[in-house]
């Protein structure tokens, strides 16, 4: 009896399964667009390349657009499109209405986020809440926290140079950024670069959220589990120490900015913004300022770490590369003690130029940042894309186009400097590490206000040999939200040898 119910219940599944199939291939509103059959006719597609070979469908994406052509059917609901000219109709911003893909923002932990929020609408109201908090002219007054914490980075590095320490740069940049944002956004500084051991863990953190990323995509509960119990996540994953100290901080600066007792700051942070008079009460709630909190320190943490990681093994590969960047920063920096602003490292082509490389080869994010258009039909060539579907370009493939930029995977900042004005509006168009439109990074000024000061300082100040560290370590193949090389972690590792005094 149990036997016969168990095997009705299996042909249940499997007639169901099969009906779903049927549809996805022949009477899906996408049946008729060109791809892999496996990956219009069910999720497992995605899931294997993703999951199981370990975040591989963008490798895969790519593969099936060298068969398949621009325009590609890759999960049975989604589309992708390999073409810089389409793409501001993706990304794009005013009255035509862009929303994320709910599937798709699951793989995040802040579900009440800016970042994940899906309604078009109420997206825009949130940015607007912290939009002029990142405007050029706000992080140009926050210039001196940057240049604050830098001092204690230049710390770090003279005690390394007498002492012969080795230096994980990832540890060292994601510290000083951690502890601008904390200060920008709660008005407290976390203070990473003041704990080494903080500073270590927290970017092993921000990696091990990375590598949860694909499995919260397709089982988001384990994503409420570790935020309802992060003590117990903490133990159970060894090195995320660093995100239960974050979360736990954050819970403690939405408590205050949430108290309608609290003294009123002179600086208003990020967080006081959130719960000014003006913002309606369901917004101010603990999980809001929790999930804000969250992303604005993750977000902008890792990503400008990996930028500057990534710039500093290529620079200090290619002595070449180092003296040409070096020379160009004397004519600013005449003195290696001097503070120049931000405005004046902007102008310098050389400096700009290692920052796009650096953009270029870390991707910004690896993510394939579907958008919806709720109400508008999409037309790309004879191909007419349903309202509602989630349609994303990838920037590993728009920084990659060996078109555009020849030897893809090379850092070199010469084809920027050196291209002409036709090739430099090609790679404008192919460039796209903070994504473009309604969406797009809110963080742009602090992250290259960052980049600047951060680049320009470690370049012209120190020597330093590259330690148990090739290029391997930072050649991101993987998407795991974020880009990861196929075996190593990205790391990079240097020993001070010196410090420049003129
Ligand atoms: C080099 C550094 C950075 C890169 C490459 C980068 C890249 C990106 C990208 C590609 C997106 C769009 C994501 C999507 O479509 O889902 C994004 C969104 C976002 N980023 Fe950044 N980011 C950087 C730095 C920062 C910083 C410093 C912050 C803030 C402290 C930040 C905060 C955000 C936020 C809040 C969003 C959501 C914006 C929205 O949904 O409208 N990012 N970033």
């Amino acid at each position: 009896m149990i036997f016969e119910s168990l095997c009705w219940i299996l042909f249940g599944i499997a007639l169901y399964n099969g009906v779903i199939i049927l549809y996805n291939l022949y009477f899906h509103p996408l049946s008729k667009f060109p791809g892999p059959k496996l990956a219009a006719c069910s999720h497992l597609y995605e899931f294997y390349f993703d999951i199981i070979k370990n975040g591989m469908f963008m490798q895969e994406i790519s593969r099936i657009h060298e068969v398949y052509g621009p325009i590609v059917r890759i999960t049975p609901r989604e589309i992708h499109i390999k073409d810089a000219e389409f793409y501001d109709q993706i990304y794009c911003t005013g009255s035509r209405k862009r929303e994320k893909d709910p599937q798709f923002v699951s793989g995040f932990v802040s579900p009440q986020s800016v970042i994940t929020t899906i309604d078009h609408d109420l997206h825009k109201k949130r940015k607007n809440m912290i939009q002029n908090f990142f405007s050029k002219a706000s992080i140009t007054e926050i210039e001196y926290h940057i240049l604050q914490k830098m001092e204690k980075v230049a710390y770090r590095f003279h005690d390394a140079c007498r002492t012969g320490e080795i230096l994980l740069m990832e540890s060292i940049f994601s510290g000083l950024t951690a502890d601008v944002i904390t200060l920008y956004a709660f008005g407290t500084s976390y203070d990473y670069l003041e704990n080494r051991e903080r500073a270590n863990n927290l970017q092993s953190s921000g990696e091990i959220v990375a590598r949860g990323f694909h499995l919260n995509r397709f089982f988001p509960f384990i994503r409420k589990a570790v935020f309802m119990m992060p003590n117990l996540a903490a133990a159970l994953l060894p090195g995320s120490e660093a995100v239960v100290y974050m979360i736990n901080g954050i819970k403690t600066q939405a408590r205050n900015a949430l108290d309608d007792t609290k003294e009123i700051s002179k600086r208003k942070t990020l967080f006081d913004g959130l719960t000014a008079p003006s913002i309606p009460s369901e917004e101010k709630t603990m999980s809001r300022l929790m999930d804000e909190g969250l992303v604005l320190l993750l977000a902008g943490t890792v990503t400008t770490t990996r930028v500057l990681v990534l710039a500093t093994f290529h620079l200090y590969n290619d002595v070449s590369m180092l003296a040409k960047l070096r020379s160009e920063l004397k004519g600013v920096m005449l003195t290696p003690s001097y503070r120049p602003s931000w405005a004046e490292l902007e102008r310098l082509p050389y400096l700009t130029a290692a920052i796009n490389e650096g953009l270029r080869l870390t991707f910004g994010v690896t993510f394939r940042q579907p958008r919806v258009a709720p109400h508008e039909t999409l037309l790309y060539g004879e191909y007419a894309i349903p309202p509602g579907t989630p349609v994303s370009e990838s920037t590993y493939l728009l920084h990659t186009d060996p078109v555009v930029f020849p030897e893809p995977h090379a850092f070199r900042p010469e084809r920027w400097t050196e291209a002409s004005p036709e090739q430099k509006q090609q790679m404008r168009k192919h460039f796209a590490p903070f994504s473009k439109g309604s969406r797009q990074c809110i963080g742009m000024n602090l992250a290259y206000c960052e980049m600047y000061l951060v680049l320009a300082h470690v370049v012209r100040h120190y020597d330093m040999e590259l330690y148990e560290t090739t290029f391997e370590n930072v050649h991101l193949v993987r998407d795991l939200g974020l880009g990861f090389p196929k075996d190593k972690p990205l790391s990079v590792k240097t020993q001070v040898i010196g410090i420049l005094t003129e």
